[in-house]
């Protein structure tokens, strides 16, 4: 395998199957986009750029613009657990990965639980647009210790938290959730196989979405010196997840990496020796979506055939923290 990069000795991480026999299983995805769009022509109007200007830098050609985070993560909760085909009764735990919520209190998770009508335990978390990975191995961890059902939810209203006087940052964000339905397994050929985790806190400054004075003033960033980090994190997590699962790129069918940039997954795929087109992409029809890509990613690719049920796959989300979280996974 190749592409393996040291990491450096101010990175925490985990990685691992967990020690119980127990572990889980990804059932079912579902996603949520709100109306409202916004075209590279609409920030021609807005801004000094252009179409190809963006096109080229991001493969960004559109963006899904409104909602709330509640909004969109119930509605791609609620696709998900009737995809699933379960007994709502079984989900035992509900978790919403956003970097935007509605409210710091009552969590989104506290929406969704309640929207579904659920009775289950709920909370959020936050790793920026590694939430939704962060999320899975937490579902993962909590399903291996006696938990039935979770859901999983990674969204973000990215649109609210921009500043539209930045052109660098401004025509990168766009809305959107996704959520999966996990389950407890227990004979280990479904479901999760590894995963491993990370964090570079000593580079948070590249990345930030700051509060001054109780407001959100939008995305700062280092552009170019975060585009290299990202690369070599995700590269060095994919490699000891899939590593850690015992299989080799060519045995995994599709990766599910977040959708930052068309150029980072390209990078990313390049570096890892790993054929582009298994790196499924959404970017041009969503732009940046934080913790809601990846699952958004997943639901494409599922929608489209390229995961079918007995396929390995690899969730890959990296961003502010600066965060990553691998996840290798056989679907259904
Ligand atoms: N339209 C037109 N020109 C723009 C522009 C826009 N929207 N934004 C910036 N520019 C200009 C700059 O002013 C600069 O002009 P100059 O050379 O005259 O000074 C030039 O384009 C290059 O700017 P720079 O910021 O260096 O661009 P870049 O090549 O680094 O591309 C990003 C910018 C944001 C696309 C790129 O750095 C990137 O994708 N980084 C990773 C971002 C990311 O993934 N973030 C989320 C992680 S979770």
């Amino acid at each position: 395998m190749s592409g393996t990069t040291a990491v450096s000795g101010q990175v925490g991480r985990g990685a691992g199957p967990p020690a119980s026999s127990v572990g889980s299983r990804l059932l079912s995805v579902g996603t949520a986009l709100p109306d409202g769009v916004l075209t590279n022509a609409d920030f021609e109007e807005m801004m000094a750029t252009s179409d190809d200007w963006i096109r080229s830098r991001t493969g960004i050609g559109e963006r899904r613009v409104g909602g709330t985070t509640t909004s969109l993560a119930i509605e791609a909760a609620a696709v998900a657990l009737d995809r699933s085909g379960i007994d709502r009764e079984l989900i035992d735990l509900v978790i919403v990965a956003t970097q935007t919520p509605d409210d710091l209190c009552p969590s989104t998770a506290a929406g969704v639980q309640h929207g579904l009508g659920l009775t289950c335990g709920a909370f959020d978390l936050n790793a920026a647009c590694a939430g939704f990975s962060y999320g899975l191995v937490v579902a993962h961890s909590m399903l291996g210790s006696s938990m039935r059902a979770a859901i999983v939810v990674g969204v973000d209203r990215m649109t609210a938290a921009t500043n539209y006087e930045d052109r660098t940052t401004a025509i990168l964000f766009g809305d959107g959730a996704g959520a999966v339905v996990m389950t407890a397994e227990s004979t280990g050929g479904r479901g999760v196989q590894a995963w491993d985790t990370g964090t570079d806190g000593g580079h948070s400054d590249i990345l930030r979405s700051p509060i001054k004075d109780g407001r959100v003033t939008g995305v700062e960033m280092n552009g170019k010196v975060l585009f290299k980090h990202m690369v070599r994190y995700a590269c060095t997590s994919a490699c000891r997840a899939v590593e850690q699962a015992g299989l080799c790129f060519d045995d995994v069918t599709a990766v599910l990496a977040h959708q930052a940039n068309q150029r980072i997954l390209d990078a990313v795929a390049d570096r890892l020796k790993v054929d582009r087109g298994k790196f499924v992409s959404v970017i041009e029809h969503t732009g940046n979506t934080s913790a809601g890509s990846v699952p958004l990613a997943l639901d494409a690719a599922v929608e489209d055939g390229r995961v079918r049920s007995g396929d390995a796959i690899l969730l890959l989300g990296f961003g502010g923290g600066l965060s990553w979280a691998s996840t290798v996974a056989i679907w259904q």
